[in-house]
């Protein structure tokens, strides 16, 4: 493609980590939001997705995050082969220490080769350790910088908001120094499912990323076995948005039906030819399960 069709686009990162070790209100506080105090007992049910613009040596720098439940869905696009996030942040609250889901959420990122930033979280509780947060991970390899090894901790407080600044400079600093943040805007656009639900208003809803190219309202998609019209692009504040460039979470909403964590989305010339991929797909899905049904059966049999 042509050179100005290029363009930076924001890294993707992941907040993972010990469950209530504070990802979400983390999140809250960068967007001053409030997601936490309306969940169901306060564990995150739904991945969300948010863009924040954020400031680094006064040019303004967007960073796209991802809040997931659990790792399973990170896990779950990792294994379909969907290469999501740029970045892991891994959250760890000071009072707590790591904590098993520390280590698997830190397991992933490292199997993923994916860089790591260490969010020392709720600096602000009594009993908080910071140092000692440092001390267990070393265990692990990773080293902070301060110990002469090359990962960024910082010291957050999601409460009192100490260290937000320096941790999404740490965020940008780490993509700068290891990704290469250009997209294409021109190619055909392309990304992946990272949730689909059924909204009983809505139908079908997938929150997509795209990777690149410029998805647009109106446009034939097909998404794993699942495809339709764009029928609206809504941001992470319910608003309609015209167009989503490469980095941008948007909930598509007109797809036939409701497309899985890790499924790849493609636009098409006519919703023909979608139907006729999503219906192939579909057809091959079938296949493979009556296949597997039959192996079973074949199975029992030798029993
Ligand atoms: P799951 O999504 O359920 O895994 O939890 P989470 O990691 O998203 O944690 P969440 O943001 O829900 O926070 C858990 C609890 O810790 C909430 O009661 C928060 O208010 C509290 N909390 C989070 N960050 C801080 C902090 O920096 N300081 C203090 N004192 N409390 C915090
Ligand atoms: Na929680
Ligand atoms: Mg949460």
């Amino acid at each position: 493609g042509d050179e100005e069709d290029w363009a930076s686009r924001p890294p993707v990162v992941t907040v993972m980590g010990h469950v209530d070790h504070g990802k979400t209100k983390l999140l809250d506080a960068l967007r001053h939001a409030n997601v936490v105090s309306k969940e169901a007992g306060g564990i995150t049910q739904h991945i969300g997705a948010y863009q924040i613009v954020t400031e680094l040596e006064h040019n303004e720098r967007p960073i796209t995050f991802i809040d997931t439940p659990g790792h399973e869905s990170f896990t779950a696009m990792r294994a379909r082969g969907a290469k999501v996030t740029d970045i892991v942040v891994l959250v760890v609250a000071a009072d707590d220490g790591v904590m098993p889901q520390t280590v698997e959420a830190l397991n992933h990122a490292q199997a993923a080769e994916v860089p790591i930033v260490v969010a020392v979280n709720k600096v602000d509780k009594e009993g908080a350790n910071p140092a000692k947060i440092r001390q267990q991970l070393t265990e692990y390899g990773l080293v902070a910088e301060e110990y002469g090894g090359d990962t960024m901790f910082v010291d957050v407080s999601a409460i009192t908001r100490q260290g937000l600044g320096d941790l999404t400079t740490a965020i940008l600093l780490t993509a700068d120094a290891s990704l290469d943040l250009r997209a294409n805007t021109e190619q055909d656009p392309q990304g992946v499912v990272i949730e689909g639900k059924l909204d009983k208003g809505r139908g079908p809803v997938a929150t997509v990323l795209v990777q690149r190219g410029t998805l647009r309202q109106g446009d034939s998609i097909v998404a794993g076995d699942a495809y339709g019209r764009v029928r609206s692009l809504l941001d992470e504040h319910g608003n309609k948005l015209k167009e989503a460039l490469p980095a941008r979470p948007v909930q598509v909403v007109g797809l036939t039906s409701v497309p899985r964590a890790g499924d790849t989305f493609l636009v098409v010339e006519e919703d023909r030819t979608a139907r006729q991929i999503a219906d192939r797909r579909q057809a091959r899905i079938r296949n493979a399960q009556n296949a597997s049904m039959r192996k079973r059966i074949s199975l029992e049999d030798l029993d």
